[in-house]
Order: structure tokens, then C-alpha cells, then sequence
């Protein structure tokens, strides 16, 4: 059984429809990457996915079980790291662990400084968002989403408010929990770094899914509109 379904989703806002019948499947241990224009639809998609937007219609199931608010087995990092500016880095970290998930402090403690560790942040726990580089606040966005032990991570363009060399090390990162097969679900304009991680990639259009595949069948693909999509990436 897949891991997260989503069947047929529609959704308009102010009678325009961003969905237009979408469906994707995600296996446990995968990952897709999902591309496209801006306005295509992808953000939403995963806003609908997380519980953010309702649907209009159709279907959300993890693990066969329908879309609920008390889901809880993903994970989601935005663009813009959204971390709580008040909170030192690793009370970021412990907030939800010990206040939703009601899980003892010490342990969620010991859990979110090996998440540093593996960060390459140990040495940050103590410092407040506003001390940290873009890179560093994304990395403690992703240490924050791993704290819930997600069995799936969703990411909206994780890189693009940062400049190259932050994208590197955060890139980096992203590619590292692949080796603990969390199914990862990643909106990106880096096409290279798609084309390296991905099992799947689908490319948005207007709302619908244009084209579906393996990273070799998209990024090779003849489809003219494809094409001219990937050219501006100088894919
Ligand atoms: N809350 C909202 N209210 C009204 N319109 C919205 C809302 N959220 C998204 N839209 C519209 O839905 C369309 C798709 O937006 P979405 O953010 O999903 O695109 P995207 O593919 O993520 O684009 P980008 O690459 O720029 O992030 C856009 O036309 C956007 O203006
Ligand atoms: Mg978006």
C-alpha cells in the first residue's frame, strides 16, 4: 500500500481552479520531486497534502487511512524557514515533541541535539533565529520537521531564498535523509539536484500533471513544452 494517495484533488480559489483533478502516489522510502512554472499548482499541493487548504474534492489517504487533523505522520519545510523567533534553536526543535506529542523533555532533548549533530549545528542549540545564516535557519526548519519522526517530509522550494553556496549545504542535507528512507516530497527549481535525488518527477502545468517519470524519462523527454520549461534551467 502506498504510503500517501492523493486521488482526483481539485480545489479553486475565488472560482478559479488551481487543481484540476490531481493524482499522486508516494511509496514509503520515495522520492518525488515535483516541478513547474510558477502558479502551476505546486505549493497548493502540498498545502492540500499537510491539511493547510481543504480540498474541494477528492481523496488524501496516508497509509489508507483518510487525511485527518490528527494525521501526523508528515513532516513540512517551506521556503521561508518559519521558525519561532523567540525560541532559541533547540527549543524550536523540542516545542512540538513536548507540547503536542507530550513526550519527555529529556529524551526529546537528547533526540534534537543528535538532530544538530547531524545538522552540523551542535554548536548552535543556543543561539535565536535572527543570530543564524539562511542555511543554518533552513537546517534547523528540517531538524524541526525530523523531530516528529515523519514517516514523509514535504519541502516547498527549500532552497530558493538562499544564495548558491547555502544551497549547496542545505541540498546536501536533503540528499543525506535519503539514506533513511523517509519518503521525501520536494518542490524545487534546482533541476540537477531533482534529476540526482529523485525515484519520480512530475511536471505541473496549469493545474494538471503534464508529465510523469522516472528523472531519465522527464529530463530527456520530447515533449516540446517540457522542453522548453527544462531550456530556461539549461537543462
Ligand atoms: N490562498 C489563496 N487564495 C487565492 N489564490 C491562491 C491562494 N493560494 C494560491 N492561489 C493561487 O493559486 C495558483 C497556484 O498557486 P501556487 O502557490 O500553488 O503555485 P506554485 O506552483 O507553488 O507557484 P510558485 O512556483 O510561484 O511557488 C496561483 O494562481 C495563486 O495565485
Ligand atoms: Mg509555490
Amino acid at each position: 500500500m502506498a504510503l500517501l494517495e492523493m486521488k482526483n484533488i481539485h480545489k479553486s480559489f475565488d472560482g478559479m481552479e488551481v487543481l484540476k483533478g490531481i493524482s499522486i502516489s508516494v511509496d514509503k522510502g520515495e522520492i518525488l520531486s515535483i516541478i513547474g512554472r510558477s502558479g502551476s499548482g505546486k505549493s497548493t499541493l502540498l498545502r492540500c497534502a499537510t491539511n493547510l487548504e481543504k480540498v474541494d474534492n477528492g481523496e488524501i489517504l496516508y497509509d489508507g487511512r483518510k487525511l485527518s487533523k490528527d494525521t501526523s505522520c508528515f513532516g513540512l519545510v517551506f521556503q521561508s524557514f518559519n521558525l519561532f523567533p523567540h525560541m532559541s534553536v533547540l527549543q524550536n526543535i523540542m516545542d512540538a515533541p513536548v507540547r503536542v506529542q507530550k513526550r519527555k523533555k529529556d529524551e526529546v532533548k537528547k533526540e534534537a541535539m543528535e538532530l544538530l549533530e547531524k545538522m552540523g549545528l551542535a554548536d548552535r542549540a543556543d543561539a535565536y533565529p535572527c543570530q543564524l545564516s539562511g542555511g543554518q535557519s533552513q537546517r534547523v526548519a528540517i531538524a524541526r520537521a525530523l523531530a516528529l519522526n515523519p514517516e514523509i517530509l514535504f519541502f516547498d522550494e527549500p532552497t530558493s531564498a538562499l544564495d548558491p553556496e547555502l544551497t549547496g549545504e542545505v541540498l546536501k542535507v536533503i540528499k543525506s535523509l535519503a539514506d533513511l528512507h523517509i519518503a521525501m516530497v520536494i518542490v524545487t527549481h534546482e533541476m540537477a539536484f531533482a534529476h540526482d535525488i529523485s525515484d519520480h518527477v512530475i511536471f505541473m502545468e496549469n493545474g494538471v500533471i503534464a508529465a510523469s517519470g522516472t528523472p531519465e524519462e522527464i529530463f530527456s523527454s520530447d515533449n516540446e513544452r517540457m522542453k522548453s520549461f527544462l531550456g530556461r534551467y539549461g537543462m
